[in-house]
């Protein structure tokens, strides 16, 4: 019995010095201390020994019990500490090779552009509303006085989903929404993506992005557009752009009128950026057509407002001097990564 123990102790021990490996050095306590391991065994077969031995040889299964668990944690540990030092050799950072830079997102052109723009009207009291892409034809043409066989339709002919429904052509459908509720005053302004059949070309393109505005209270007049709009320009494009309102025809607004600003570049002298005019327009406006607002179910003889519609594109594109369109939405990461 003795000299078994001895054999197991000593093959043991030796097993564990020759192992390099966790797994190894793990077989070989289960193989020995384990449930079904050697030196359990033997510790089952104290039953057969004789009564007066059993201190004896219990002392000595303990002794190589601790002698083969001392070993086995030494080795576990020095096996651990060169797994550590190999991993770290492995990972050893070289402070003298160039670092790998980090792409980080920046906002797009238009959106840095919208930002500002919206920027500007919040300081004035207005409130940012949005309205849906798929809209009715009641909010997109007929609340805005424009009638089945009006020829302002055919001009912004479009994507129908049936007869009822289509993608907006325009951002002024928010202006019957945001009426048709009844809160009032109102001094909104509602930007969004809008659809038109357009041929993509430098200044077209399928789908692009307005800007809404609409003010409703009593006694709002055509001087109080043209402030807000002056005060727009002038904090958008540079304190000495001066506007200029233009006689034109909307549907919705009754006067109307287009806006031009004096150029930013040469500041009225004519170049490159104006054609040489020394004017840019930027936006649709006018006062809100008394049949609008009735139709919204707002008394004309009290309320009055103004309304105008920005085209998103066109000032990003005249405030960053972007002379194609379809840069804004090639997603080319050399053309964007010049705004970041
Ligand atoms: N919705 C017009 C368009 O798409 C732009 C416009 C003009 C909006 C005059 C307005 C406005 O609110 O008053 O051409």
């Amino acid at each position: 019995m003795k000299e078994m123990l001895q054999r197991i102790k000593d093959e043991t021990l030796s097993k564990i010095s020759d192992s390099d490996n966790l797994d190894k050095l793990n077989e070989i306590k289960v193989s020995i201390l384990g449930k079904k391991g050697e030196l359990t065994q033997v510790l089952k077969g104290m039953k057969d020994v004789a009564p007066e031995d059993r201190p004896k040889v219990g002392q000595l299964v303990n002794e190589a019990r601790a002698a083969i668990e001392e070993k086995l944690e030494l080795k576990i540990k020095e096996v651990n500490r060169k797994i550590l030092s190999e991993k770290m050799k492995r990972e050893s950072i070289d402070v003298t090779l160039p670092g790998v830079r980090k792409m980080t997102g920046h906002r797009h052109p238009n959106q840095t552009a919208l930002e500002d723009l919206e920027r500007v009207f919040i300081g004035m009291g207005y409130e940012i509303v949005e309205g849906p892409e798929i809209e009715y034809d009641k909010y997109n043409f007929e609340l805005l006085n424009i009638p089945a066989n009006h020829p302002a339709k055919d001009e912004q002919d479009t994507f129908y989903i049936n007869k009822e429904i289509l993608l907006r052509t325009q951002t002024s459908p928010v202006q019957a929404r945001i009426m048709e509720q009844g809160k009032l005053p109102i001094k909104i302004l509602s930007p969004g993506r809008v659809f038109r059949s357009d041929e993509v070309d430098a200044t077209h393109s399928p789908s692009f992005h307005q800007v809404e505005g609409l003010v409703v209270d009593k006694g709002i007049t055509m001087a109080d557009l043209k402030g807000t709009l002056d005060q727009f320009a002038k904090s958008f494009f540079g304190e000495n752009t001066k506007t200029k309102l233009r006689p034109h025809h909307f549907p919705f607004t009754e006067p109307s009128a287009e806006v031009d600003i004096t150029c930013f570049k040469c500041g009225g002298k004519g170049c490159r950026v104006c054609k040489g005019s020394g004017w840019i327009e930027i936006l649709g406006c006018g006062m809100v057509h008394p049949h609008v607002l009735e139709m919204c179910g707002i008394d004309p003889n009290e309320y009055s407002g103004f309304a105008f519609g920005i085209g998103l594109e066109r000032v990003t594109l005249l405030k960053y001097e972007i002379d194609d369109m379809r840069l804004l939405y090639e997603n080319d990461k050399r053309f964007l990564d010049q705004f970041q």
